[in-house]
Parts: structure tokens; C-alpha cells; sequence
């Protein structure tokens, strides 16, 4: 028990400690993010922090060419690994890191985490060109609010999608992860979806602003634009995002503009998006985007991700020569912070880390028919009843379920098409399936590997000797063939074997429909494609076409719900098939000249080289 004087000492030091806390807090007057304005915040920061805010924490894949992290950031552990870029915390100030993620399909993060024991997965969702597809802005809203529940259980506070470039020529890699050849559909799409994703609390980047619509030497190609084009097309879209749904952000592209860098051009992320438009949030650029930091920060392109230490150093230099000024440092760090006030790190909201995935596979599987579109359907072909069918087509038994590249999502599992038959007891050719499942895996096996990100040499599809035909076409009730086309970021397709036939994929069509037809069976093509392909010279030898996009993880089930009529297909084209390619306006010009001899512009492992794309097409895109 304490003596009354030991009492007495006691309650003395706790007085004197209480006293001392609160001079120490009185005295410890340093801005805090929410607690004072963004104004007294940002008077507060030193240059150095300023700069450290705008200029991200550096990419994190470790690709050969490619600037990393700083030695110091290389330490602090990744919140969310795999993500693609983090900003800097200024703990002093109350700013928190936060975290950018990919994309339009899906949260794009590894699946696996070092040392961790559960898994990481999110829903591959639909490509965005299929929900365009639908026509139904419900529909883009709807996978939004579930790709953004995804996005908000990870920890993860802005999500880079929509990517909304116009589909200017159906050869555009990255066609997939846009929506339309046209800018009110595209527009319309991106608003409902952002709406949808920004419902969960956490961020959006409207991307990639702006006239982005090519991957050949996409980091140094100059797209050489007129007003009327620029104005009616490939911005009305963003315009039209912007106004009706004020995302969080906006990306800027790695392409010239008439010239200027959009990261670097004023008029167009100043005098047009704010000004004109009205935007709010701040712009961040494309990863290693463009190449002069100064220059961005003028032109208020506010962030820089993923960062790389020789911008930090070169903004801090012309922040103290006088080339960059404070004022304009400051109205862009004062755009991130008025951001990172909304954002669930400022908020601290709590994450599972678990999505609710089941969920997410639902909506993926009834939003996937809801943008497929039934191009043909002759002599009652479709709804088709459980039967035993003939199935042909790699693409059959392994369903390209979303494009590569940064739009791809680290997927749990993917239904095939066949698997999505078997579930609704459809009797699959046993021997065929065994054929090609085969066969697959042996022509992947043989595939070289391939960098990150980039996508794998398609494989060849399997011819099916015409011997086989008659017993197939004997023993089958009807005959599908599968026809795949995968499309990526960093490439665009070819016209020969891509937009048009193999030769084996047409003499399979021929020699199909000539065997099937002669018994009285039917033929149908499903087309699992990222983009147009030719089909005027087959589809009169086939019964029925259905367009199946890159219909996500749950894709196979999700064609089968069309096939069978349990979904009513009420999808139509939000883009031109062209009957030739040569019919396309930009077929001349698609996708541009390098510059010979031009000194390039950026240099890293995918800049490419110095180009020029003329859309001297004008207004005439697509239809
Ligand atoms: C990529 C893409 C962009 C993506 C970013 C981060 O190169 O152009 O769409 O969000 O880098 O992965």
C-alpha cells in the first residue's frame, strides 16, 4: 500500500506529465491533412515533400531497361503487391500512400503473395468492347459497383479503368479494353461504370486521354489530328465521362497530340479538361509516360506514376531555378491532396482482402450475355436443346477469357466453353475433346516464353482430318466450332490470320458444313474474339453466328445461357465488322510511319520509336 507522501509524489509527476503533453501538443503545430485546410497543409510541406507527393513510388516489376524504385523506397513494403503504383506517405502531415491498380476487366494483383497462405484473386469481368455490346449503361453500371467492392475490399484506392479510346481501326491492340467506334456510346459507358466503381468510396482514372488509339510505337507516335475529328470524336467521349460521373482521375496517354506530349500539352489537361470541362480531380500520367517532368507539372498533368527518381530531381531543380513555380506546384499538389481527402487510406476504411468473389463470378456470367450478339441464326439453329454436340475450335476447350497486357486480371479459373456445355449435360465428343486437348498442350508447350505482360504467339488451330467427319457428323446432333482471337496491350493485330481466316480455320468451316449439312445437321461458329474479324466470305456456309467477345471467367457458362435460350441474346455491334479491311477509313494510314532517323524521344525497354500517325480520315470511323 503506497504512503499518503508516495501518493502525493506520484499524482505530482502525472500532473507535471499532463502539463508537459499538452505544451508539447500546443507547441507541435504542423498541419494535419483533415484537420487543417489543403491550403495550410500544402503551405506547410517542403519542396522536397511536395515533389514526393507528385512523382510515385516507382514501378514494381523488375523489368530489364526500366527504371525502378529509389534505394529507399525499394524498402517499404507493398500494401497491396502487385498493384501498379503507390504514391509516397507524408506521415508528418497526415498523407497517406495510396494505391493505383489495374483495370478495365478486373483488379489486376498477384494472386499470391510471398510467405502468405490465402490467395489474392478478383473477378475477371467481361472486356469492356462486350459490355459496350449491351447497349445498356445498367450493365457497365452493375460492373462498377462489383468490380469497385473488389477494388475497395483489397485496400486498393483507385482503380486505372475505364479505358475509353475510340476503336478507330478494328487492327488497335487495346481495342478490348475500349468500348466503342463511337464516342457517345463510349462516353455514356465510361460514366456509368465510373458512377458504379465510385459508389464503393474509392477512385477511378478515366484513360488514356487522349487519342490513343494504336500500340505501335504508342510512347513516341504522334497523332496528327484535325479540330473537327479531335472535338466530335476522340474527345467527346472523356467529355462526356468527365461531366456526368467526375471521376477522381484522369490518365493521360503516352502518344503526341498534333505534336505535343498530351501529358505535356496545357491546352489539353488545363485550358480544355478543367477549364472548358470543368474536371476536378487531378491527372496522373501513363506509366513512364511522356519525357519531361517539367513540362507535365506546367501543363497539370499532377502526378507521375510510377515515378522514377530523375523526375523528383528534375522538378526540384527547376522548382529552385525558377523554370517550374511554386504556384504551379502547388495548384498540383493541392489537386492530389483534395484526391487522397476521399480516398479509403485517408479514411483508414477497413479491407478484407476477400472479396466476395462468388458475387463477382455472378455478375460476370449475367452481364457476359448480356453483350453478346447474335450475328445470324438461321432455320431455328438456336435455342439449341441438350444434345451431343461436335465441338471444334482450340478456343472450344480453352476460352480466351480477356486480353493481355496491363488490362488482363490474374483470374482463379476460367469455364470454357466446353465445360459450360458439359454443366447443362450437352454430350461432348469424347474422343474429339481428347484430340484437342491434346493438342493444345502440346503447341503450348512449345510456345517460347514471353516477357511480362506480353502476349503469347497464338497457337495454330488443329485440323481434324475430314475422315473423322462423317462419324462425327453421324453420331453429333449439331456442330460448333470455336473461333479465337486474343489481343493485347503493346501490339496491334495483323490483317492476314488475324482480322481474316486461317487457312485451317476455313477449310474446318468447309469441310464441316459440307459433312454436317449433307445429314441435315447444323453448323454454328461462336466467335471468342477481342475484336472484328472477317466473315463475309463464310458465314453463309454456317446456320447460326454467335459474337462472344471475351466474355470473362465465367465465359463458357455464359455462352451456354445464350445458346440454350435460358438468356434471350439482345446484344447488337457498338462497333463495325467491315465486310473487307481494306473497306476501313484508316486501313492506308493504320497505324503510322516511324521516323527515320528521328531522335527518340524516351528511352526504355517499350518506347518504341518516333513515329507519326495521320488520321486523315477525319470523322469517318467505322460506320
Ligand atoms: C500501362 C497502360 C495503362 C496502365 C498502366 C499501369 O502501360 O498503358 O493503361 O493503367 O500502364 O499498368
Amino acid at each position: 500500500m503506497l504512503k499518503r507522501t508516495d501518493r502525493l509524489n506520484w499524482i505530482t509527476l502525472a500532473a507535471v506529465m499532463l502539463v508537459m503533453f499538452r505544451l508539447v501538443e500546443a507547441q507541435d503545430t504542423t498541419p494535419q491533412l483533415g484537420k487543417n485546410s489543403v491550403r495550410e497543409v500544402v503551405a506547410a510541406m517542403t519542396t522536397e515533400e511536395k515533389v514526393k507527393l507528385l512523382v510515385g513510388m516507382g514501378f514494381n516489376e523488375d523489368i530489364p531497361g526500366l527504371p525502378g524504385p529509389s534505394e529507399e523506397d525499394k524498402k517499404i513494403p507493398e500494401k497491396v503487391q502487385g498493384a501498379a503504383g503507390r504514391t509516397h506517405a507524408i506521415p508528418r502531415l497526415g498523407i497517406p500512400s495510396l494505391t493505383l491498380s489495374d483495370g478495365p476487366a478486373g483488379v489486376r494483383i498477384d494472386p499470391v503473395r510471398k510467405g502468405a497462405a490465402k490467395t489474392y484473386y478478383a473477378t475477371g469481368f467481361p472486356i469492356e468492347t462486350l459490355i459496350a455490346s449491351s447497349w445498356d449503361t445498367d450493365v457497365a453500371n452493375r460492373v462498377g459497383v462489383a468490380m469497385g467492392s473488389e477494388v475497395r475490399d483489397f485496400g486498393i484506392d483507385i482503380l486505372l479503368a475505364p479505358a475509353m479510346n475510340i476503336q478507330r481501326n478494328p487492327l488497335g491492340g487495346r481495342n478490348f479494353e475500349y468500348y466503342s467506334e463511337d464516342p457517345l456510346i463510349a462516353g455514356k459507358m465510361a460514366a456509368a461504370f465510373v458512377k458504379g466503381v465510385q459508389t464503393n468510396g474509392v477512385g477511378t482514372s478515366v484513360k488514356h486521354f487522349a487519342v490513343n488509339s494504336q500500340e505501335f510505337n504508342r510512347m513516341q507516335s504522334n497523332s496528327l489530328v484535325g479540330e473537327r475529328a479531335l472535338r466530335e470524336l476522340y474527345l467527346k467521349g472523356f467529355e462526356i465521362a468527365v461531366k456526368e460521373s467526375h471521376p477522381w482521375t484522369v490518365m493521360s496517354s503516352y502518344n503526341l497530340l498534333n505534336g505535343t506530349y498530351t501529358s505535356q500539352s496545357e491546352d489539353l489537361l488545363t485550358t480544355l479538361l478543367r477549364n472548358e470541362w470543368g474536371f476536378k480531380g487531378f491527372v496522373v500520367s501513363d506509366w513512364f509516360g511522356g519525357n519531361d517532368a517539367v513540362a507535365q507539372m506546367r501543363a497539370g498533368n499532377d502526378m507521375l506514376m510510377p515515378g522514377v527518381p530523375s523526375q523528383t530531381e528534375d522538378i526540384i531543380k527547376a522548382i529552385n531555378d525558377g523554370t517550374l513555380s511554386k504556384e504551379q506546384l502547388d495548384r498540383n499538389v493541392e489537386r492530389v491532396l483534395n484526391i487522397v481527402l476521399l480516398s479509403p487510406s485517408f479514411k483508414h476504411t477497413t479491407f478484407s482482402e476477400q472479396p466476395d468473389l462468388k458475387s463477382g463470378a455472378q455478375v460476370a456470367r449475367e452481364t457476359a450475355t448480356e453483350g453478346m450478339v447474335l450475328l445470324k441464326n438461321d432455320n431455328h439453329t438456336l435455342p439449341l436443346a441438350s444434345s451431343k454436340v461436335a465441338l471444334f475450335g482450340n478456343a472450344s476447350y480453352d476460352l480466351i477469357a480477356g486480353g493481355t497486357g496491363s488490362g488482363d486480371v490474374n483470374k482463379q479459373y476460367v469455364v470454357s466453353l466446353d465445360q459450360g456445355l458439359t454443366a447443362r449435360s450437352f454430350v461432348i465428343d469424347d474422343e474429339l475433346k481428347k484430340n484437342y486437348l491434346q493438342f493444345i498442350a502440346e503447341q503450348k508447350a512449345k510456345r517460347p516464353p514471353v516477357a511480362p505482360f506480353m502476349m503469347p504467339p497464338p497457337i495454330a488451330e488443329m485440323a481434324v482430318p475430314s475422315d473423322r467427319m462423317e462419324k462425327l457428323a453421324g453420331e453429333s446432333a449439331v456442330a460448333i466450332i470455336t473461333l479465337g482471337r486474343n489481343t493485347g496491350e503493346f501490339v496491334d493485330r495483323q490483317v492476314e490470320n488475324d482480322f481474316t481466316l486461317t487457312a485451317i480455320e476455313r477449310s474446318l468451316i468447309e469441310s464441316v458444313s459440307e459433312v454436317f449439312h449433307a445429314k441435315g445437321k447444323k453448323v454454328l461458329v461462336v466467335l471468342n474474339v477481342g475484336g472484328p474479324l472477317e466473315v463475309a466470305s463464310w458465314r453463309e456456309k454456317v446456320d447460326a453466328v454467335l459474337l462472344a467477345w471475351l466474355p470473362g471467367q465465367e465465359g463458357g457458362h455464359a455462352i451456354v445461357d445464350v445458346l440454350t435460350g435460358k438468356v434471350n441474346p439482345s446484344g447488337k455491334l457498338a462497333t463495325t465488322f467491315p465486310v473487307s479491311y481494306n473497306d476501313v477509313p484508316s486501313a492506308k494510314t493504320f497505324p503510322g510511319k516511324e521516323l527515320p532517323g528521328a531522335k527518340p524521344l524516351v528511352v526504355n525497354t517499350f518506347a518504341g520509336k518516333p513515329a507519326e500517325a495521320l488520321y486523315d480520315e477525319g470523322i469517318y470511323v467505322g460506320y
